[in-house]
């Protein structure tokens, strides 16, 4: 009968299978649960002909390129860190539109996978792997008509799929909670496991219009203050995701005796079980109140917060 337990038993076989005896892997990791929960399975089933690969597409939260090499590093599996920011960024110049910087990041991803696979010793016998899972396959539809959004590890290029043997992704049937469960099976942490879902394509999503490196920088810090007081106030136990939201507008505020023309801050806060659905999350007045605060005061460049109460239907959890 069905369990986790069972599950990962066989999937660990059936990827045995499937890579064989001398077979390596690249695993593309990005330091959330998925990736994390695919790298400890990878781990069990082939041991160290597995290599992790962190992109850093200097589109990452604060801090979050250290911390997740930090883990990493602890681990007995083979991980390596690519800087790429530059990369990512000259390819983003200039496009505002949503699913055009999510195609144009995919690829990207996928060209960083080709570029560096060499060295890492990954032959066209060996396989790629990432942890793409029912939700994002099915948002990310079959035809351009029943696309919602297309998530980033749906989207590699022919020529980086044909650079390997196969592409792995062997999570591609479960749902978050499923995923979290596998990987407690697997013996992850409960920090790890638990942490919130952040999307592969980084800020570049929650940074509406063109990004830059300016903007992303003003966006990394306004969210780790944000994320910073929701902890400290323990509402993070309640949240199953929050993530502060770039807008493209700009408003006039007063600050001292000046005026200012600075854009506006969206704060978004969300419950949900699958991500498929969910509701807007009732912070309490004064936990947004202080953030608010602190955000005018601290963030450069912004001068006006504002807080998304729209669950998903009809909004997305993003906004891009
Ligand atoms: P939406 O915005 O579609 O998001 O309601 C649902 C969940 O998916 C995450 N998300 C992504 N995750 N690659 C990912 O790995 C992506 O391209 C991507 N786009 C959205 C989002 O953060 C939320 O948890």
């Amino acid at each position: 009968d069905w369990t986790m337990g069972n599950y990962c038993k066989s999937t660990v076989a059936r990827l045995r299978e499937e890579i064989g005896p001398r077979g390596r892997v690249l695993l593309a990791l990005s330091g959330g649960v998925d990736s994390s929960v695919l790298a400890a399975l990878l781990a069990e089933a082939i041991g160290d002909r597995l290599t992790c690969v962190f992109v850093d597409h200097g589109l990452m939260r604060k801090h979050e390129g250290d911390e997740v090499e930090s883990a990493f590093s602890k681990w007995k599996v083979r991980f390596v860190r690519v800087n790429a920011e530059e990369r990512f960024l000259s390819k983003l110049a200039g496009v505002e539109d949503p699913q055009e910087k999510r195609h144009i990041i995919g690829a990207e991803f996928g060209y960083v996978f080709r570029d560096e696979a060499e060295q890492f010793g990954i032959t066209d016998q060996d396989f790629l792997a990432q942890g793409t899972i029912y939700p994002d396959v099915i948002e990310s539809g079959k035809g351009d008509a029943d696309v919602i959004k297309s998530h980033h590890n749906r989207l590699l290029p022919p020529e980086v799929v044909a650079r390997f043997k196969g592409v792995l992704e062997p999570l591609d049937l479960l749902f978050k909670d499923e995923v979290r469960a596998l990987g407690r099976e697997l013996g992850l942490p409960e920090y790890l496991v638990m942490r919130q879902p952040f999307p592969g394509p980084g800020l570049a999503i929650r940074i509406i219009g063109a990004v830059t490196k300016e903007k992303a920088d003003t966006l990394r810090e306004a969210d780790a203050i944000y994320r910073e007081e929701i902890a400290k106030t323990g509402e993070d136990k309640n949240l199953s995701q929050y993530f502060a939201v770039l807008t493209n507008s700009r408003s006039v505020g007063v600050m001292g005796d000046g005026r200012t023309y600075d854009y506006t801050l969206a704060l978004r806060a969300v419950t949900t079980s699958d991500f498929m659905t969910a509701d807007w999350a009732r912070i309490p007045y004064e936990v947004l109140d202080k953030i608010s605060v602190r955000l005018v005061n601290e963030v450069k460049g912004i001068n006006r917060i504002v807080y998304d109460i729209t669950s998903k239907p009809p909004a997305t959890i993003e906004w891009e």
